[in-house]
């Protein structure tokens, strides 16, 4: 396959950075609006023929240069025996794990209920051979979040935090319990033709930084290497890791998705010089004039200029009330300017 997102992931220089957008294929586009109109979110995630329809209309709509599957972090916790009612605000779990002492206990992994997501990377294979296409999954310590606490309105998790200083040895079998499942799901993902791998950590921001890394980054490691033995390269995402990043050597990943609040520069300094960036513009700019947008994207231009191991995306996911004009507009300039 010959793209500008795999050449520049496996360390080709390009003539332009290539570009995609974590929660690409949401809200953000009319067209998963109308599709929406007729189907739950779970309907669409769950139905393989619909899930592959889904990951393909950022790359029709928006020109992105890579797919993700659209898919959830969530498909996980549920493989664990845990229930999930997807409301219209968003996930919700009927039975937290934290009030429990012993939860990974109270675990029922049903790998099977995994296969949707195998067969949609079929479907979507099938139909676009010549489209990259992103697999992924939670980190651990991020799906644990989701599994400990439920999609609260407390981004903060701080019962997850508790949980962890209070009860460290349950935390770090239910955080093994998590990476082997992932890791399966992981190597089936590649086997079904997942051309990169991205691993989310969203919630890394939860603990200090040298704590992330004694006791979750190893999950991560683990993760990736399974992956890279199968000859996929792996992007990481720890949104909040801060100076942390200069635990981001090139035996964790390829390349390494950096969060809104760090400057790109900045980042380059920290990461080892052998793992490429990702990222990282604030979701929120895309809320302002185009002239804004552009104006703001020049400013990357000696970036690339210096550093061609670089992936343009947002520095979190698009936001739900972006105006499709204006990610349209950030895709096209990408495209149309002169690096
Ligand atoms: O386009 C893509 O990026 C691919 C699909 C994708 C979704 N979720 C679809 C989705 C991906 C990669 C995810 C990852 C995910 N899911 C993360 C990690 C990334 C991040 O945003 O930090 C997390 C934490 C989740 C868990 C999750 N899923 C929550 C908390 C929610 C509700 C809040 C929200 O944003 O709506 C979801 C729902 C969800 N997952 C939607 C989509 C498109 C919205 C569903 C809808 O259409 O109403």
């Amino acid at each position: 396959m010959t793209n500008i997102f795999i050449d520049t992931l496996n360390g080709k220089a390009c003539s332009r950075p290539p570009v995609w957008l974590m929660r690409q294929a949401g809200r953000v586009l009319p067209s998963y609006m109308q599709m929406r109109a007729e189907h739950s979110f779970h309907e669409l995630m769950s139905t393989p023929e619909l899930a592959a329809k889904v990951t393909f209309l950022p790359v029709a709509d928006l020109g992105v240069d890579a797919a993700i599957l659209f898919s959830d972090i969530l498909t996980i916790p549920v493989a664990m025996g845990m229930n999930i009612d997807w409301t219209e605000k968003g996930p919700v779990f009927s039975s937290p794990l934290y009030t429990s002492d012993k939860p990974s206990q109270l675990l029922d992994v049903q790998p099977d209920k995994l296969n949707f997501v195998y067969r949609a990377i079929d479907i979507f294979k099938e139909q676009h051979p010549d489209t990259p296409l992103i697999g992924f999954c939670g980190a651990p310590l991020t799906t644990l979040c989701y599994m400990l606490q439920g999609a609260s309105t407390q981004a903060s998790f701080p019962r997850v935090k508790h949980f962890f200083y209070a009860n460290r040895e349950e935390m770090m079998r239910l955080t093994d319990a998590v990476t082997s499942l992932t890791i399966e799901y992981a190597k089936r993902q590649v086997e079904h033709g997942v051309d990169a791998f991205q691993i989310f950590e969203s919630h890394a921001g939860l603990l200090p930084a040298d704590v992330y890394t004694e006791f979750f980054l190893p999950a991560v490691k683990r993760i990736g290497k399974a992956v890279r033995e199968m000859g996929i390269p792996v992007i990481f995402f720890p949104k909040g890791l801060g100076t942390g990043l200069k635990s981001i050597t090139p035996d964790i990943c390829n390349f390494v998705s950096i969060d809104w609040q760090m400057p790109l520069d900045e980042a380059r300094r920290i990461v080892h010089p052998e793992v490429g960036l990702q990222g990282n513009i604030d979701p929120h700019l895309l809320l302002a004039p185009k002239n804004d947008i552009a104006a703001t994207m020049e400013r990357y231009k000696p970036f690339f200029a210096e550093h061609r191991n670089w992936i343009i995306n947002l520095g979190h996911g698009v936001l739900a009330e972006t105006p499709f004009e204006n990610a349209k507009f950030l895709t096209n300039w990408i495209k149309e300017t002169n690096w």
